[in-house]
């Protein structure tokens, strides 16, 4: 609340723009532009990389495609060939035969958008060598890359690899402040001067310019300088709630899949079914999600502790009771 402002429309606000040089330097990357949201964040990375007609390489479970109403063929006019793969991460082998020939009756396959940690395929770390292939075969190529790091500071703090290592293989890369950070909101864009003044442009389009931004700006400055080593405290209570519930009849999950902050459970259809199981823990007060498959997905962050995990397992346990 006390956070200095000025009209960050006019690149004006101390606090914002010593978020974005922050963060920037962070990633090793020359500008930063702080956004509303991590969709705000994916689609101006992806809008200031490409044109319209030309189209994008991505898993089919990751959030640029699945979970951002159609965005970049609505803004951008950019098509999405996506890959199937069990566990959610690629290869350059998965994609090497999906670029299009360059030829006119085809869409130009001009970049590739990978996500870490995965959200839909649980929490997972994207290992830093199949990272590093894809961008060199990549940069071979003249594809750009976009990086959905919506919880890449959950990603560094499991792996012990700093920002600024991830940073080095994308074009542009987004980063949430207010999913395991606990800030209320905000997420950044970090890039080269060129494409973040083309997003700056594009944020202005989409109506993202805020005003006084300082004071959202504050939080995630507040956010990345305490909470980001604390994360280690979510993974380990992610860990705890995995154990708890493996013990549970009637639901299951791959423990060795736990290596951040999120916990998707499996539920026996033959036992019970996830979205009446979702409503009850709803009604003790305990917020998770679901997914296809009778899956629920339940994710810890900083306003969770040891006895809220407790009272998840042992609810979830008199749940499951026949
Ligand atoms: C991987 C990933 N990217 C982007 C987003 C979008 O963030 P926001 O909800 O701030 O738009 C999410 C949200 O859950 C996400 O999980």
């Amino acid at each position: 609340m006390k956070a200095k402002v000025g009209d960050d429309v006019f690149g004006e606000d101390p606090t914002v723009n010593e978020l974005q040089k922050q963060m920037a330097e962070n990633l090793g990357k020359e500008d930063a532009l702080f956004v509303p949201s991590g969709t705000m964040a994916n689609q101006l990375g992806i809008g200031s990389l490409t044109q319209p007609g030309d189209e994008l390489l991505c898993h089919s479970s990751y959030h640029v495609f699945q979970w951002e109403g159609g965005g970049l063929a609505r803004l951008w006019g950019v098509t999405t060939r996506t890959i199937e793969k069990e566990e959610g991460f690629l290869d350059v082998e998965d994609l090497q035969n999906k670029v299009r020939p360059l030829d006119s009756h085809y869409a130009k396959t001009s970049i590739i958008s990978l996500e870490n940690t995965l959200n839909r395929m649980g929490g997972r770390v994207y290992p830093l060598d199949k990272i590093k292939k894809i961008a060199f075969w990549a940069r071979n190529n003249g594809l750009k890359m976009h990086l959905d790091g919506a919880r890449l500071f959950n990603a560094s703090i499991a792996s012990d690899i700093p920002l600024k290592e991830w940073g080095k293989y994308f074009d542009t890369i987004s980063v949430c402040f207010s999913k395991g950070l606990g800030a209320p909101l905000g997420s950044i864009l970090v890039g080269s001067k060129v494409e973040i003044e083309k997003a700056h442009r594009l944020r202005k389009v989409m109506g993202g310019g805020m005003r006084q931004a300082g004071v959202a700006a504050a939080a995630a400055l507040y956010a990345i300088n305490n909470n980001v080593e604390r994360l280690k405290i979510d993974h380990a209570n992610a860990r705890i709630l995995a154990n708890s519930i493996m013990e549970i009849d009637g639901l299951d999950l791959e423990f060795s899949k736990i290596e951040t902050n999120i916990v998707w459970i499996k539920v026996d259809p033959k036992k019970a079914k996830a979205p009446e199981l979702i409503k009850s823990l709803k009604d003790k007060g305990i917020l998770v999600t679901g997914g296809p498959d009778n899956l629920i997905r339940a994710v810890t962050h900083l306003d969770v502790d040891e006895n809220d995990i407790q009272k998840v397992s042992s609810t979830l346990l008199d749940l499951m009771k026949p």
